[in-house]
This record gives structure tokens, C-alpha cells and sequence, in this order.
């Protein structure tokens, strides 16, 4: 039986912040990071390009051997997972997984709550795609919904300026924004993977009172439970505590910023899509 690693995949850098609790969690499995830095953001894309950049880079873990990947972007979790689960798995042989983070999420924001009340940072196209308030009603339907894209926070990412007071702008902006439509709010849930490196000003311009949550832990935890409900999944996983990182964009960007977000010295290689 041949065992391969587990992929995870973002438009860019933020699936690190996913990647690193999955480690925590799960630090024998070996991994593939595939940041689509080229093409990234992803959240102002309309749903085809999404649809096509995601399935594009699915494909590519496929040929690297990998049996599960994870979608560690909401972004394309909202605009690419359910047709990829429906329209392309289907036909593969042997059977491939892919999973995602807005279930996962959704299932356990109950916890985090006591107004019953959440607001939600996202991209443009994850709060578009209308993909949490539509789950967390299914699962919860006491729970008000609130949501606020917030489109620069992804770029100011990618340009490697969370720290920067460029950055104050545009998080003391959205989050007044958000509270503005909903005074109840106790949950501020970080629905893009990008956002837990722009923690500090998050902190800074949310009052306290109300709990900032990040997706990493939740999404390493309900791996942790997928990988025990399917031991045939599991199984074909393979352990040697080792990650390889790969980039669409430029190899030694990625290594500076993937090391300064990651806690550890990355040696990533460029793919060409
Ligand atoms: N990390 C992605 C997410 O969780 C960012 C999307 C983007 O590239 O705009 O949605």
C-alpha cells in the first residue's frame, strides 16, 4: 500500500495558520502546502475561476500521490468544494477526499456564544456565497448571523504588511462596521484563513467582551475526528513528520514570509499551474 502525505491548500498564505494546528495535532503525518500565491486573492474571483484555480490545484496534489486535501481557505471552500465533491471526485479512481473549513466551523460556533449572536469577517466571496449564515442555520437556527467583508485584509497580507500601520485603517474600519449591524455581537469569527495574522490589530480595535475565534485548532480538532471515523483514510496517510511547501508566486517571498507566520525556516519550491 503506498502512503502519501496530506495536502493543504490556500489561494495564498493564509492555510499556514490551518497547517500549523494541524501539525500541533498531528505531528507524525507528513504534509504538502500548496499556497496559489500567483493567483491570490481569491476573494474577489466570481465562482468559475474559483471553481477552475481550486480544481486546478486539487489535480496537482492528486498527481503528487496525496488521497485527502484539505481546503484550509474559505474562500474556496465556499465557492469550489461542493462542485468538486459532486462533479469531479466521482469519477476518480482510487477514491480521493477533499475537505473543507466552513463545516467544521459551523458545527462547534455554538460554543463561543452567549448573546447568540456572531459577526463574521470574511472575503468578498465567502460572505457573498452566503455559505456560513446558510450552514449555521441548519445547525443552529436560534443563532443571528452578521456579516462583514473585509477586502483589503487579504492583500495587506499577502504584501506582508499585518504589522503595519496601514493596516489599522482597514480592521478599525470593518469591525466598527460590523458592530454597527449588530450591538449583541460576542463572536467575532475569523472565517478567512488570512485573517489569525492580523491578530494583533484585530485584538486591538475589537472591544473586550467579545471572543475573536480562529479556525486553525477547530480545523486540526475535526481532522483529528475525521482521520478516527475512517481508519481506511488514515491509513494511507504517511507518517514521517515531514512538510514540503510549494508556491505558485515567487519562491523566496514565500520563504520569508511562510517563516516569519510558520515559526520555522521554509524551503519552498515553485510550481507552474
Ligand atoms: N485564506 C483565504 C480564505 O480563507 C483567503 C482568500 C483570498 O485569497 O482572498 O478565504
Amino acid at each position: 500500500m503506498i502512503k502519501t502525505p496530506i495536502g493543504i491548500f490556500d489561494s495564498g498564505y493564509g492555510g499556514l495558520t490551518v497547517l500549523k494546528e494541524i501539525k500541533a495535532a498531528l505531528p507524525d503525518h507528513d504534509y504538502i502546502y500548496l499556497g496559489d500565491n500567483a493567483r491570490a486573492p481569491y476573494g474577489p474571483l466570481d465562482y468559475d475561476t474559483v471553481y477552475h484555480y481550486t480544481l486546478q490545484c486539487v489535480k496537482w496534489f492528486f498527481g503528487q500521490g496525496c488521497t485527502l486535501v484539505i481546503l484550509a481557505c474559505n474562500t474556496a471552500s465556499a465557492k469550489a468544494l461542493r462542485t468538486i465533491q459532486q462533479n469531479d471526485l466521482p469519477y476518480l479512481d482510487p477514491p480521493k477526499k477533499v475537505l473543507g473549513v466552513i463545516r467544521p466551523t459551523s458545527e462547534v460556533i455554538n460554543g463561543f456564544t452567549q448573546t447568540k449572536h456572531i459577526g463574521i469577517v470574511a472575503t468578498a466571496g465567502t460572505v457573498e456565497s452566503h455559505s456560513y449564515p446558510l450552514e449555521i442555520e441548519k445547525l443552529y437556527p436560534g443563532i443571528s448571523v452578521t456579516q462583514e467583508a473585509c477586502p483589503e485584509w487579504v492583500e495587506l497580507v499577502e504584501a506582508g504588511k499585518q504589522l503595519s500601520s496601514e493596516a489599522d485603517g482597514p480592521v478599525k474600519a470593518h469591525i466598527s462596521q460590523l458592530l454597527a449591524k449588530d450591538g449583541k455581537i460576542d463572536a467575532l469569527l475569523l472565517a478567512c484563513t488570512h485573517y489569525p495574522l492580523l491578530m494583533n490589530k484585530i485584538k486591538e480595535f475589537t472591544p473586550p467582551g467579545i471572543a475573536v475565534i480562529e479556525q486553525g485548532k477547530i480545523v486540526a480538532q475535526s481532522l483529528v475526528s475525521y482521520l478516527q471515523r475512517h481508519p481506511e483514510v488514515d491509513e494511507l496517510c504517511s507518517r514521517s513528520g515531514h512538510t514540503a511547501f510549494f508556491t505558485t508566486g515567487d519562491e523566496a517571498d514565500f520563504n520569508n514570509h511562510a517563516s516569519l507566520f510558520f515559526g520555522e525556516t521554509v524551503q519552498a519550491a515553485q510550481i507552474k499551474l
